[in-house]
């Protein structure tokens, strides 16, 4: 709302309505504090992971009806919000108003009898719901389940068909993809369940998620990236002459130390922690996780610890999104466009990452005449003492208070932007340039990688050093093709009103079909072929084909 008003001071009405009910979600969605106006991360993550802990999991395999399942629960306190999900079969989330309410429920809760197996008898959050009366067991209980997942890409492909504008289709697209509020607070009862385990040895120890779960940019079904934090783990200090100090292991580094603590957490989470399956420790990486599946809820889940540049990056990310509401939209655009076609992939490699290509919508956003956001090192000089952040020799210091920040004037519509966007990457010297959102200018590029992208707070790293050529290439080539589509009368008309119920893909959902250019020539065989061909042998296989839907698959 706070980057509403300032679109609404600038006199551009149209897409503020168009963005407003985006905005509107994403404050219910992500926290709003007490004078109405979005709280920084930290204090949005601090109610967050209180009310995960006032929560409890439960399994519903006996599907109860609503209103008996209210009356049982709330025997043992206000139940503030409860809501149900299926991920193989029915779970309830259920916030209580006060911890006593989850400490009445536990109390109450059995050890279940098991024949033929043992139990490891560690007690959490995770419970099932048991059904002692045969008579209702089997009925329909009518229980209403809140999605978890987005929806098929032919679905949002027949959504975004719809719309009447290319500005609408994009908000379309991000309030469908977007994280819902019952999603976000699954996602921080997983760390609060997790948290539980870790506690066992680090009382004072938080785990909080991290990444797209919370920057505002995560896509339902996206991993759940969690910190293991003991920054809150402190002694006191000397109060007499005589004193007295804990004695603690020691270890040759603070990697080490990382890697052990992760080691004996992830032991915990594989022997102990019911719902946790797959436990793999990458320990060995250069920030060394903990990999497994959080079978309840669906998540894939990332746990690192000591990770603090990361939760920078991520303050870093949510605050350009609150900016402006045309960053979360650009940046929901781009990341499903590319995953659409390959450019990103779930599985690491060569590809490009979400990471990277949020870093370069910024990147474009800050280049745009006005510019729509402000370069790092803008922030930078705005931050307060109190925002002086500074890990391990590295300058993560920006300004918090999203009020200080003054934006420049720009109008630019959501479709011109998405045009520019694909203009502006189709023809950037990527061979000679480093993309910089400190400077929010190109700078030389300092080392040889086909994509470099300066590391925002550790800047003598490339955050794109894995991306290859041919990976880059298909980028570029992509951009080309949509840029291409985009300015074809036929693509950016709307075609609402067919009779059939099936609407043809016009605008936006046209770039989500399959592409002609998917697996692009390597680098070498292209240089042969000047860039003009590429496009006219596009323009014929367009015209040939000016049914979109029918376009061919990939070929390699
Ligand atoms: P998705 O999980 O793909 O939805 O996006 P994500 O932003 O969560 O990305 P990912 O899970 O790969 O990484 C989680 C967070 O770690 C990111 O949001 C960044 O804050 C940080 N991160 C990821 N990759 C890099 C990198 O290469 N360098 C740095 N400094 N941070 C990274
Ligand atoms: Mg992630």
């Amino acid at each position: 709302s706070f980057a509403l008003r300032r679109l609404h001071m600038r006199g551009k009405g149209g897409l503020c309505k168009c963005l407003q009910k985006v905005d509107t979600f994403l404050h219910r969605t992500i926290g709003t504090n007490a004078v109405g106006r979005c709280g920084s991360l930290h204090a949005v993550q601090a109610e967050r992971l209180e009310q995960a802990q006032r929560s409890i999991l439960i399994s519903c395999y006996s599907r109860p009806t609503e209103k008996k399942f209210l009356k049982y629960l709330s025997r043992h306190g206000d139940v503030k919000k409860y809501f149900f999900y299926e991920s193989y079969g029915v779970y309830a989330v259920v916030e209580f108003a006060n911890r006593d309410g989850v400490a009445s429920l536990l109390e109450e809760a059995v050890i279940p009898s098991v024949s033929n197996e043992a139990l490891v008898p560690f007690k959490s959050r995770l419970l099932s719901l048991k059904n002692l009366s045969s008579v209702d067991s089997n009925q329909q209980s009518g229980l209403q389940c809140q999605p978890q997942t987005s929806i098929p890409i032919n679905q949002l492909i027949q959504r975004l068909s719809r719309e009447e504008s290319i500005d609408q289709q994009v908000v379309s697209l991000t309030e469908t993809y977007q994280l819902t509020d019952e999603n976000i607070r699954l996602r921080f009862l997983v760390c609060s369940l997790l948290q539980d385990i870790a506690a066992a040895y680090f009382p004072e120890c938080t785990i909080k998620p991290f990444g797209s779960s919370v920057n505002g940019f995560g896509k339902l079904g996206c991993d759940l990236d969690m910190i293991l934090d003991l920054d809150g783990i402190s002694g006191g200090k000397p109060k007499s002459v005589l004193s007295l100090e804990f004695q603690l292991k020691r270890a040759n580094s603070e990697r080490a130390v990382t890697q052990s603590i992760l080691s004996v957490i992830g032991e915990c989470v594989d022997q102990f922690g019911p719902g946790c399956v797959g436990v793999q420790k990458i320990l060995n990486a250069r920030c060394p996780l903990l990999r497994f599946a959080h079978q309840p809820s669906g998540f894939q889940c990332d746990l690192t610890a000591s990770n603090r540049v990361a939760i920078k990056s991520t303050e870093l990310l949510y605050l350009y999104g609150e900016l402006d509401p045309r960053v979360r939209s650009l940046v929901f655009t781009v990341r499903c466009w590319a995953r659409t076609h390959g450019i990103t992939s779930g599985i690491p490699g060569a590809w490009i990452t979400n990471f990277s290509l949020t870093i370069m919508v910024l990147f474009f956003l800050q280049k745009r005449s006005p510019p729509i956001i402000p370069t790092l090192d803008h922030l930078a000089e705005l931050a307060g003492s109190a925002d002086k952040c500074v890990i391990e020799g590295n300058d993560c210091t920006f300004v918090i208070d999203i009020s200080k920040i003054q934006l420049q004037s720009n109008t630019e519509t959501l479709e011109h932007l998405l045009r520019e966007f694909f203009e502006f990457y189709a023809t950037f010297a990527f061979s000679k340039m480093s993309i910089n959102i400190r400077k929010g200018k190109e700078q030389n590029k300092p080392e040889v990688a086909p994509l470099h992208i300066q590391n925002p707070f550790e800047t003598s790293l490339n955050i794109s050093k894995n991306v290859n050529a041919t990976q880059l290439d298909r980028f570029v080539a992509l951009c080309q093709e949509s840029l291409w589509l985009l300015q074809q009368s036929g693509t950016n008309t709307p075609r609402v009103g067919n009779r059939s119920n099936t609407a043809t893909p016009w605008g936006l959902a046209t770039l989500l079909l399959p592409s002609q250019v998917a697996g692009v020539k390597s680098r070498k065989k292209r240089r042969r072929e000047p860039a003009s061909e590429r496009i006219k042998g596009l323009l014929d296989s367009l015209k040939n084909n000016s049914q979109p839907k029918k376009r061919k698959k990939n070929t390699k």
